[in-house]
């Protein structure tokens, strides 16, 4: 069977196991006994499984390669759990995505390694013919516990948002605080449980927060890929430097996760939570979107008084609606 046919085929089942043929009948404008024909190649093929029969047939994407494996942490390198447990199932995919999963599992399988304190290590990873997942997972301390007790902040939840900008870390001498800023925006979706809470990455969209009532051991690390995807890991780096540059210079911080459930933000504190080490980039987008408005005491904290002392920061607002664009207008220009 063709590629392209079998990657439609796998999308429709993707996107819902029922009614598969119904669906790619209509699709591809043929009967649905050509429909029923092609899933039943499709599944010869192994791309796909079939549970029930008639019209209470369910399909599913088959697993094309699994492996996964628990470790001791102590002494645990990252680059032979790459080596022994990762790169033998991801021989077949292209290279630029063989890259990006590479740099991936490694960084999250050191973090476990370096930050975590658990006893042990598990790492999984999973294939279909539309795309991979990977996990990491630890029964340690807790990412954002972890993060909450070093900065010694109020709210857990403001963990996301350091994470979210990027250069965070807890152990300074030893790392740089890029793993989970550049992981994640390699991948189609990446999502670290930790407690009750979700940080939760997709695409080329803002880092969301998510709150859940089940709580989580440790740290869970989940993330997906398209095998036929044509990111590259460099042109992420590229993404975050300056041109002619090869150093992480710039972020986008979603401003929406420095306002919790029902608030709004106008305050000094809030705005100085969200300035906390832009210092440390050369260049901050704020990204406004689900943020409709901002207060007067805010805009004027972050776009006067820290723009002030800090000229070498460029700061530009982006997604800002009318009335965020019009605030942060009247504080620079104050009349
Ligand atoms: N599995 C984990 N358990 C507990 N804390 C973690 C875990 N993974 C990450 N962290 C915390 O999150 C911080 C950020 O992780 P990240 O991978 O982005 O940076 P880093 O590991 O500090 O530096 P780098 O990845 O550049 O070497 C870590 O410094 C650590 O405090
Ligand atoms: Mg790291």
């Amino acid at each position: 069977m063709e590629k392209a046919k079998i990657k439609l085929i796998c999308q429709l089942v993707e996107a819902d196991g029922q009614n598969v043929a119904a669906r790619l009948a209509d699709k591809e404008h043929v009967s649905r006994q050509a429909a029923s024909a092609w899933l039943a190649a499709a599944r010869q093929e192994g791309v796909i499984s079939s549970e029930g029969t008639g019209r209470g047939v369910r399909y599913a994407l088959a697993t094309l390669a699994s492996a996964s494996k628990v470790y001791q942490r102590e002494g645990l390198s990252e680059d032979i759990v790459w080596r022994e447990l990762c790169a033998p199932m991801l021989r077949e995919l292209p290279d630029n995505v063989r890259g990006i999963w590479q740099h991936a599992m490694t960084e999250m399988i050191n973090n476990a390694v370096d930050h975590s304190g658990s006893g042990q290590v598990t790492v999984a990873m999973q294939m279909n013919a539309l795309f991979t997942e990977g996990f990491v997972a630890d029964a340690g301390e807790g990412i954002f516990m972890k993060i909450q007790k070093a900065l010694d902040l109020y709210d857990t939840r403001e963990a996301i948002l350091e994470l979210a900008k990027g250069k965070f870390t807890t152990d300074p001498t030893h790392h740089s605080g890029e793993g989970i800023f550049f992981s994640s925006k390699m991948m189609d979706r990446y999502t670290i449980r930790s407690g009750k809470l979700h940080f939760d990455h997709r695409g080329e969209g803002p880092d969301w927060l998510l709150e859940h009532e089940s709580d989580v051991i440790g740290t869970q690390v989940s993330m997906r890929l398209a095998n036929d995807s044509t990111r590259t890991a460099k042109e992420v780096f590229d993404r975050f430097a300056l041109p002619e540059e090869f150093s992480f210079a710039k972020t986008t911080v979603p401003v929406r996760l420095a306002q919790h459930e029902g608030e709004t933000l106008v305050s000094r504190s809030q705005a100085k939570r969200l300035t906390r080490r832009f210092e440390r980039f050369q260049s901050v987008v704020l990204d406004f979107s689900g943020v409709d408005e901002i207060g007067q005491a805010f805009a004027d904290e972050v776009f006067r008084v820290f723009q002030n002392a800090h000229p070498d920061i460029s700061m530009m607002p982006s997604n800002a609606s009318a009335a965020i664009s019009a605030m942060i207008k009247r504080v620079q220009n104050p009349t």
